[in-house]
């Protein structure tokens, strides 16, 4: 390890983990006044392709309040073979299996290089997926032709056992049966009326309790095992692929007719209540994934979140500021409810939504927000970029064609006694299981150490917020380290469950006479991670002003923590040239504040203070929690890419470099290329524009130049964050 910058990547391609400071501050109070709290981004299912699995189970704690599994920190006796756990000091027995180990004969688990382990566990059933697609049928023949061949092409990715159903809707709900024996039969239901899960289970004579609790039917407690159940709606795709091909290709346009004037009248909030209730029924606790595909907003029944009368404009933030919306707030309430049960079942809910109206995608951020589903915003079904996005959903990975994809996750965070454990901001639902080392203090989802990610995939990533609960720097040696671990639990595509276990260590240090050596190991990207995750937490919940004000007073007071370190030191003060790059809000602070990692963090929390996440303007409520939901799940480098956007430059001095983001970054000579995550723009300087019009590039000896226009072409094809949710993908060259 030679810098703190290799140390943080050496750390986060190993454990997908990265802290907002990597020497923890030993006293509650001295953590407090550092202002950026200690939190972790973690990617809990990194692609590891090169990690060999563990074929056997972890090994645990043997004290029920702690249960954390055996790893490298943990103090080993080979002689009498036993262990101690380094979180609560209990001496641990080996398995019976474990008898053959010593020094030279160690497990993976307490090797250091696996500080990050992945258990396939080989005794539990394989469990097939589920598919459920819920369709909407209130749309043109230019959108609905399109949709119908994309899911047909999806059905030819989806594995033979995965167990498919189709729910399509307009004025009714219908709900297919797909019996293979000649005739296809569906259940209606009123568009306007909400189907309580009871009702919907006695109407098809479906086993289970009902209500919200969902009681598994008793002889299936854990899903289904394969060939077990199923039942007319959800069938095992290779038993009725040809069925369920002809089925879709048959969906026809909603035959009620809309008046001059009008909305479609589209029962979205029913749809998905029977999808949910049907899931909950049939499949708790197995890995599902509705997929809901709309073209317009909800316009009837529970989840209604605009009149039918195109004369009534869809809500706006103004609307929803001055709280003079009819509908909203009882449209949130419905799909929140129905979320929530989702999650607690394990089921994933993706909307894929193709509409030039706001859809509602703002009453609907609950589905994402709990399930972990994408959210997909484009402008209508017949575009590459839906097609493409819906493509990469079912991508599968390189090793053993597999989706990517993870169900039914759930991660259990355990600390030192020194930390306590605040709350998770990213997708999940809590699993309410307290314990000691949880702070009443709540972050985000909080008052737990288990969170449920019904929808996992290698680049989700969760924000995980720890308080030192320590009162005395005394109590801990400094550069003795502390330790977190995440274990997450989840169900493969391939039906098998796993578990991966990644452990971290950091040192203490007493920030009282150490500052220097914890600001050392600030790292300020995934403190610009963390902090904007925060923020749109908040403005999830108060409107703008009082967020902005939030993140100034949270800058200021960083600002003045360490610029008076500094005081003392004048070869530390620095009134850079180069200081009109830097935020124009803050010229006070920036006087004092000399830190250049602090600057590049400021730099951050600038761009992210004028950034659609908490700016509203010129953005619909369905846009502003479309970019939420992005934040909410990317990891540090593309949280980053987001807030800041990045501007490489090519020309023929050299490789692509990075830029600054700046109107003299463009010269004649230069291509640039600006990703901001959302959308990626090649900009031709003057004179590469003129060769390209003069057509050198087709000109055999012009081969450089053909290969300089190429180049940032290629590179936005690759760019890997577009891997999902790239609605508005988009290449413009100018
Ligand atoms: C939880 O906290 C207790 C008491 O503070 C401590 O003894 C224990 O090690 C902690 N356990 C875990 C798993 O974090
Ligand atoms: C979809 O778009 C393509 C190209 O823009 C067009 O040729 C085709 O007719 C469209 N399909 C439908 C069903 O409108
Ligand atoms: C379903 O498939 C079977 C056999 O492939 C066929 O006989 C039957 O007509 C199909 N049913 C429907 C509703 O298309
Ligand atoms: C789904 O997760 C829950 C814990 O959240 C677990 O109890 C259940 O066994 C899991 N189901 C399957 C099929 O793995
Ligand atoms: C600061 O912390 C480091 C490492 O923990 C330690 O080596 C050093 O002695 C400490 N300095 C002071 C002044 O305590
Ligand atoms: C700003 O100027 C300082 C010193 O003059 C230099 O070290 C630093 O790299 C510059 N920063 C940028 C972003 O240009
Ligand atoms: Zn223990």
């Amino acid at each position: 390890m030679s810098t703190w910058a290799d140390f943080i990547q050496q750390n986060e391609d190993r454990d997908g983990v990265r802290l907002t400071w990597n020497v923890w501050p030993s006293t509650r109070i001295e953590a407090a006044k550092l202002v950026v709290p200690m939190a972790a981004m973690i990617t809990p299912l990194k692609e590891r392709p090169e990690l060999p699995p563990a074929q056997y189970e972890p090994v645990l704690c043997g004290r029920s309040q702690c249960r954390a599994v055996l790893n490298p920190l943990c103090q080993v006796d080979y002689r009498s073979k036993s262990w101690i756990c380094n979180f609560c000091y209990q001496r641990n027995t080996f398995p019976q299996h474990y008898a053959a180990i010593s020094e030279s004969n160690q497990p993976a688990e307490l090797i250091s290089h696996f500080s990050t382990i992945e258990y396939h566990l080989q005794r539990a059933a394989l469990a097939p997926t589920i598919f459920l697609f819920v369709v909407d049928t209130c749309q043109d023949y230019e959108d609905l032709q399109p949709l119908k061949e994309s899911l047909q092409m999806s059905l030819s990715l989806i594995p033979p056992n995965a167990l498919v159903g189709l729910i399509t809707f307009g004025r009714m709900v219908q709900l297919h049966e797909l019996g293979c024996d000649g005739y296809s039969k569906c259940y209606v239901f009123r568009g306007t009326k909400d189907v309580s899960p009871k009702q919907l289970q006695e109407q098809l004579g479906l086993g289970g309790g009902g209500g919200s609790r969902a009681p598994a039917p008793a002889a299936n407690p854990a899903g289904p095992a394969p060939g077990q159940v199923q039942n007319r709606f959800l069938q095992p795709l290779q038993n009725v692929d040809m069925n369920l091909t002809d089925l879709i290709g048959d969906i026809q346009r909603d035959p009620w007719t809309v008046q001059q004037g009008n909305r479609p009248l589209r029962a979205t909030g029913v749809a998905l209540s029977v999808a949910v209730s049907l899931l909950e029924a049939t499949f708790p606790n197995a890995g599902a994934r509705v997929m809901l595909f709309i073209g317009g907003p909800c316009t009837q029944g529970p989840g209604m979140i605009v009149g039918e009368s195109l004369k009534d404009p869809i809500r706006s933030h103004h609307d929803l500021e001055k709280d003079a919306c009819k509908y909203h707030k009882k449209a949130c309430k419905h799909y929140d409810g129905l979320a929530k049960r989702a999650a607690e079942n394990g089921h994933i809910i993706d909307i894929y939504s193709c509409a030039l109206d706001q859809p509602g995608l703002n009453e609907m951020r609950y589905f994402s927000k709990y399930t972990g589903g994408y959210m997909v915003m484009g402008d209508s079904f017949n575009t590459s970029l839906f097609k493409q996005t819906f493509q990469k959903v079912f991508a599968k990975d390189a090793q053993n064609n597999h989706f990517r994809m993870g169900f039914n996750a759930s991660l259990e965070v355990k600390c030192s006694k020194e930390l306590k454990v605040n709350g998770i901001i990213g997708p999940c639902i809590s699993l309410n299981k307290r314990s000691q080392n949880v702070s009443d203090n709540e972050i985000g989802v909080g008052g737990t150490a288990a969170w449920k990610i019904p929808g996992i995939d290698p680049s989700t990533s969760v924000a995980v917020f720890f308080e030192v609960c320590n009162q005395q720097a005394g109590n801990i040696p400094q550069g003795q380290p502390g330790a977190m671990q995440f274990i997450t639990f989840y169900q493969h595509s391939s039906g098998q469950k796993r578990v991966r276990v990644t452990t971290i260590a950091r040192h203490w240090a007493d920030a009282a006479t150490n500052l220097s050596h914890v600001s050392g190991g600030f790292d300020q990207e995934t403190a610009a991670g963390v902090m904007a995750r925060l923020a749109v937490q908040k403005s999830d919940i108060d409107d703008g002003p009082d967020v902005l004000r939030w993140l100034d007073r949270m800058l200021i007071r960083l600002c003045q923590k360490f610029g008076e370190y500094h005081k003392d030191d004048p070869s530390s003060f620095r009134f850079a040239d180069n200081m009109s790059l830097y935020p124009q809000v803050y010229p006070t602070i920036l006087t004092v504040l000399c830190m250049c990692m602090l600057l590049a963090f400021l730099q951050f929390m600038f761009h992210l203070r004028r950034s659609q996440f908490l700016q509203v303007f010129n953005c619909s409520p369905d846009e502003s929690s479309y970019y939420r939901d992005k934040l909410n799940r990317e990891d540090v480098t593309n949280s980053l890419i987001m807030i800041q956007p990045t501007l490489y430059s090519y020309s023929f001095n050299g490789v692509p470099e990075p830029v600054l983001l700046d109107s003299s970054s463009i010269l004649p000579d230069r291509i640039l290329l600006l990703d901001t995550f959302f959308l990626i723009l090649i900009y031709h300087g003057e004179t590469i524009d003129s060769w390209k019009k003069a057509g050198y590039q087709d000109l055999p000896d012009h081969e450089n130049f053909r290969q300089l226009l190429q180049a940032p072409v290629e590179d936005a094809q690759v760019c890997n964050h577009l891997l999902i949710g790239l609605p508005n993908f988009l290449l413009n060259v100018y």
